[in-house]
């Protein structure tokens, strides 16, 4: 090693900064991404803490048997002493969003008709009303009794189970009606300059939260791919296009190794709160064969745009999660041929980082 190389190394460990070295001789991208990522305490740079779901509080318990007993006493007063446990919990566990959808609830119980009507004008957030509130609130009461253990079911504990729970909290944390309050939802995408007639795969759509948005802004002449895994999302996503007589979204199931979009399809592809999930679970055959397809889906000039939580400190609200340092995934995907060409953030949980690929 040579003598400027160590002094650089030396440097670079006493300013606190953890080196990421690259893996092969690789020409330098001008703006070096990757190299370092910031160590100011012991938060790892990379965590996937929420893949069995969300920890579960004592306060996070009491608020959701309130709210279950609200829901099966239709007693109100149960509703409002939920809120009040929600209110004061959210400021210091917000795990994913998960509280303040519930306190949505519980505002919606205990409101006037007025109160309610405002609450459900959007009509995505009356759909997402309308799945958990159909059969006397079947869905949310599944939901409360399966995450607090507050009820039994015939399938606990086995994986259809876990599935049937997994499924229920994603809904609950991304379809969240105040998602916008906590991520600024609209300057994400506001950042994209998102024009008529442009074709979008939103990878990892989940139950179609940005895929609504981005059919609005995209408009009759273009497309909206919503691709994920699991079907019961898209399902959801089929019939509130059905419902909504929206034409230009169409679901993709997918192969979790890579997406099937044809190759030179997508204007821009959209991952928000994925890559983490690829980068710290496949095997690297997986993450090659899962880039390389996003790569041959995206047209010449195309853009691919990562949305993913920050590393913040504990405590730090209003997010708690699975995160990964932004510079592990601008460093990762230089290596798959990828410049970044933009990043924003706009709360410090969240960044958006916008690449196109090296021609
Ligand atoms: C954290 S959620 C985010 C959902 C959505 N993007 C949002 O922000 O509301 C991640 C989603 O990616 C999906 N997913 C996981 N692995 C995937 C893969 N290999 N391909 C496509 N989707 C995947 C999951 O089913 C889940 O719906």
């Amino acid at each position: 090693m040579c003598y400027p190389r160590i002094v650089s190394w030396l440097l670079l460990l006493a300013s606190g900064w953890n080196t990421i070295s690259p893996a092969t001789a690789v020409d330098r991208p001008a703006f070096e991404p990757g190299d370092a990522a910031p160590i100011s305490s012991k938060v790892s740079l990379v965590h996937l803490g929420s893949v069995d779901s969300f920890t579960i509080t004592e306060q996070g318990t009491l608020a959701g048997r309130l709210l279950l007993n609200a829901l099966e006493n239709k007693d109100m007063t149960e509703a409002a002493a939920a809120k009040v446990v929600y209110h004061a919990i959210v400021p210091k566990e917000h795990y994913g969003g998960e509280y303040t959808a519930l306190e949505w609830f519980c505002d919606y119980l205990i409101g006037t008709e007025d109160d309610q009507r405002a609450q459900l004008a959007d009509r995505f957030h009356r759909s997402f009303f309308d799945f958990f509130a159909q059969n006397d609130y079947a869905n949310l009461k599944e939901y409360l009794g399966r995450k607090y253990k507050l009820k039994e079911f015939a399938d606990s504990g086995t994986n259809d189970g876990r599935d049937r729970l997994s499924f229920l909290e994603d809904f609950i944390l991304f379809n969240n009606p105040r998602r916008e309050e906590w991520e600024r939802t609209s300057k994400i995408i506001e950042c994209l300059k998102i024009q008529p007639g442009t074709t979008i795969a939103d990878v990892g759509s989940g139950p179609g939260y940005y895929s609504f948005k981005f059919a609005e802004l995209t408009g009759a002449s273009g497309k909206v791919y919503a691709i994920d895994t699991v079907q019961n999302h898209l399902d959801y996503v089929q019939n509130v296009c059905r419902e909504f007589g929206i034409s230009n979204v169409e679901t993709m199931k997918d192969r979790a190794d890579g997406i099937s979009l044809n190759p030179d399809t997508a204007d821009l592809v959209f991952m928000c709160s994925l890559y983490h999930i690829i980068y710290t679970t496949s095997t690297e055959e997986v993450k090659d064969r899962f880039v390389a397809s996003v790569k041959d889906a995206l047209k010449p000039d195309g853009r691919l745009v990562i949305v993913d939580n920050a590393v913040v400190q504990d405590g730090q609200l209003p997010y708690h999660g699975p995160h990964i340092a932004k510079e592990l995934v601008i460093g990762q995907l230089y290596y798959y041929g990828f410049d970044l060409t933009e990043q924003h953030q706009f709360i410090p949980q969240r960044y958006v980082l916008i690449f196109k690929k090296r021609t």
